[in-house]
């Protein structure tokens, strides 16, 4: 078991890529904090976990990440039930499309508050813990899109090109304290993201789903999308020891897209 008695922390994971990961590190012996704003989809979570094994070794919080007193809530009580964080998954995140010049203010304020100020937030108040444990592993989720352009997503791609920018600023910063920060950077992932995202795209284009989805699929060179759990493979090698002399480094789980 790669995460023995790990104590994990993983936002955004009541569906997706973060819930996909949590199953993971269940099986991997992880004694772990899900937090997530979407309640319901949390407890589905942590059914799945059961199946695992891993329930009785798992709490659930309800957090919103673009609230600062309510992260600092969720890192002050796994402190307090664990005594400290061995791995923080900072994976909460959103999109929103749509060309720039019809691109509402309060969308843009959304990516910002989630993708950037929730990663920071989160970041922020484990750092004191981290650096009092020296050791510890922090994983961020960047994206394709914080390498390269993505049509109609303007607005997200700087979110991620910012997440990529302050993972690489930490680790500088961490490393004297024994503790890695690392970026995963997905590409297209069959999540409930990545299906409204395709829906609103097809919408606003007046064709079908399946062409758009298509479109996606041919991004990578392996024609297809990854499956969340190929995703929370690279974030458990970061997790883990196997990963032990990386720090700022982004690991490219996009199916060759930045390849091309
Ligand atoms: N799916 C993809 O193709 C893809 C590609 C590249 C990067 N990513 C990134 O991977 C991460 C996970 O994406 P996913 O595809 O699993 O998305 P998803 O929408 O399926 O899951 C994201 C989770 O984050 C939660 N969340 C959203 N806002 C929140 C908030 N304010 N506070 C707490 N939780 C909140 C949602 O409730 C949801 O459970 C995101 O950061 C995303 O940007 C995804």
């Amino acid at each position: 078991m790669r995460l023995k008695d790990k104590v994990c922390v993983i936002t955004g994971s009541a569906r997706g890529i973060g819930r996909s990961t949590a199953i993971l590190f269940a099986k991997e012996g992880a004694i772990q904090v899900l937090a997530d704003i979407n309640e319901e989809e949390l407890k589905k979570t942590l059914e799945l976990i059961k199946e695992e094994g891993g329930r009785e070794r798992t709490t659930i919080m309800k957090v919103d990440v673009r609230n600062s007193q309510n992260v600092k809530e969720m890192i002050d009580k796994t402190i307090e039930m664990h005594g400290r964080i061995d791995v923080l998954v900072v994976n909460a995140g959103v999109v929103r499309v749509g060309p720039v010049e019809d691109f509402p203010d309060e969308e843009y304020d959304l990516l910002i508050d989630v993708n950037l100020k929730g990663t920071h937030y989160t970041c922020k108040y484990a750092i004191p813990y981290f650096k009092k444990q020296k050791f510890g592993s922090i994983i961020t989720l960047a994206s394709v899109a914080a390498h390269i352009g993505q049509v109609a997503h303007a607005n997200y791609c700087s979110t991620k090109a910012g997440v990529l920018g302050y993972t690489r600023g930490l680790a500088l910063d961490l490393a004297p304290y024994n503790v890695r920060v690392n970026s995963v950077s997905p590409g297209a992932t069959d999540t409930p993201m990545l299906r409204s995202d395709v829906e609103k795209q097809a919408r606003d284009r007046g064709i079908p789903y399946e062409v758009v989805k298509e479109e996606f699929e041919k991004e990578g060179v392996m024609g297809r999308w990854a499956r969340p759990e190929e995703i929370a493979s690279g974030i458990l090698f970061l997790a883990s020891d196997e990963s032990s002399y990386m720090t700022g480094a982004d690991l490219r789980l996009d199916g060759g897209w930045t390849t091309k």
